[in-house]
């Protein structure tokens, strides 16, 4: 069943929105904008959730943003503090749609070399 559907999902998203920036092996500074791009085709959802992962001995699962627009073809992070240094990162589209949270798209691995220092408190 789960390979069967990890199978589906590729084949799928081979045809739909893939994912052209961070590509393999990319070493991405997180302490500067980063821009992450895509391709899409009509069919895609209109909006989707992006998400920065690591799985491979990390246990990193961060949405970068809810509202992501397909048509835009970009989404710029400003900046990425609360994670660790790290290789293999993935990053990953995810639906929003209410009935299926499934995975749209996945980047291929590439490593964080750097991250922001996290921001100061602002006096309240
Ligand atoms: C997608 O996001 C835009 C901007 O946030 C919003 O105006 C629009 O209604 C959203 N569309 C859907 C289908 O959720
Ligand atoms: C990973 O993070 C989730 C959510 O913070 C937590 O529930 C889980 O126990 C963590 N797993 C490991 C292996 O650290
Ligand atoms: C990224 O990390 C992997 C795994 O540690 C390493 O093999 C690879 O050389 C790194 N790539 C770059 C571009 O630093």
């Amino acid at each position: 069943m789960r390979t069967l559907a990890l199978l589906l999902a590729f084949a799928v998203s081979a045809l739909t929105l893939t994912i052209t920036s961070p590509s393999a092996n990319d070493k991405v500074d997180f302490s500067k904008p980063y821009t992450i791009r895509w391709t899409t085709v009509p069919s895609d959802p209109q909006n989707f959730t992006i998400t920065l992962v690591n799985v491979n001995g990390r246990n990193v699962s961060k949405d970068l943003t809810s509202r992501a627009e397909s048509d835009k073809n970009e989404y710029r992070v400003d900046r990425v503090w609360d994670i660790p240094v790290a290789n293999n990162y993935q990053i990953n589209f995810r639906s929003t749609s209410r009935d299926n949270q499934g995975i749209l798209a996945q980047s291929p691995m590439f490593n964080v070399t750097r991250v922001a220092d996290r921001p100061r408190e602002t006096g309240e």
